[in-house]
């Protein structure tokens, strides 16, 4: 079984149609979402009517639960005063701007998904098997990867919302960050793509970088009012 998956949206419209072209290509059994689908881009009604027009499922984000839930924070954290700044004008920016229809969407996501594939289980969810804003890099001590895989029986652990992708093998167990469509943060702005191949005897795991219209996506951050931090970080994929 072949399933691709897209982390991190976030609004960007411009890099999910070019993901999803790219994965018509390759033609996997199913395409899942990880969530957080609007937020520092300007799309998100567009971004949730593409997933929904497509039948393409998820799971819920902590952007997409804040949103939905009108809260007074997303729940992310922050490295820098300006960039939180500019993440709470984002906020409210999105909170404003998506539709109740979009809104409705996002409430109704599940925290996770689990399926079965040639005998092992497959669990996707956003951040971690039971918080949604935690940040699980790849550098994360081995008694974090423990804890986690101790939360679920999942054979395969497949997340997001750290916006760097890896792959790593550990007690067994194949842990899959998934990286970033629409804001990829680890240097390569090209919109990221995962593939993961199951077979009786292994799981692979690719990630396929695709190039999409990045000042177009930029200079409508730009148009809609957004802060231009964003494009910025947009192009510097940080
Ligand atoms: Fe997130």
């Amino acid at each position: 079984m072949k399933v691709a998956v897209f982390g991190d949206i976030h609004g960007n419209i411009e890099a999910l149609t070019a993901a999803y072209s790219a994965v018509q290509l390759i033609k996997p059994d199913k395409v899942y979402h990880l969530g957080d689908l609007g937020g520092y881009s300007p799309f998100i009604d567009e971004v949730v009517a593409f997933l929904s027009e497509h039948n393409i499922e998820g799971v819920q984000g902590n952007y997409d639960e804040t949103i939905a839930n009108d809260r007074e924070h997303c729940g992310c954290k922050y490295e820098d005063p300006i960039q939180e700044e500019m993440a709470n004008k984002s906020f409210e920016w999105t909170k404003k701007h998506a539709s109740p229809e979009t809104k409705e969407y996002l409430r109704k996501l599940p925290f996770s998904l689990s399926f079965v594939a040639e005998g092992k289980k497959i669990l996707l969810f956003h951040a971690t098997p039971s918080k949604n804003n935690l940040y699980w890099f790849e550098d994360r001590p081995e008694k974090f990867f423990r804890e986690m895989s101790a939360k679920t029986d999942a054979d395969v652990m497949i997340y997001g919302h750290t916006h760097k992708p890896y792959r790593k093998d550990f007690g067994g167990k194949v842990f899959v960050n998934a990286g970033s469509v629409g804001k990829p943060k680890d240097g390569d702005r090209r919109s990221c793509i995962t593939l993961i191949t199951i077979t009786t005897d292994k799981v692979d795991v690719e990630f396929l970088r695709v190039p999409y219209d990045v000042h177009k996506a930029a200079d409508a951050i730009i148009a809609s009012g957004l802060p231009e931090y964003f494009a910025d970080r947009l192009k510097e994929a940080r």
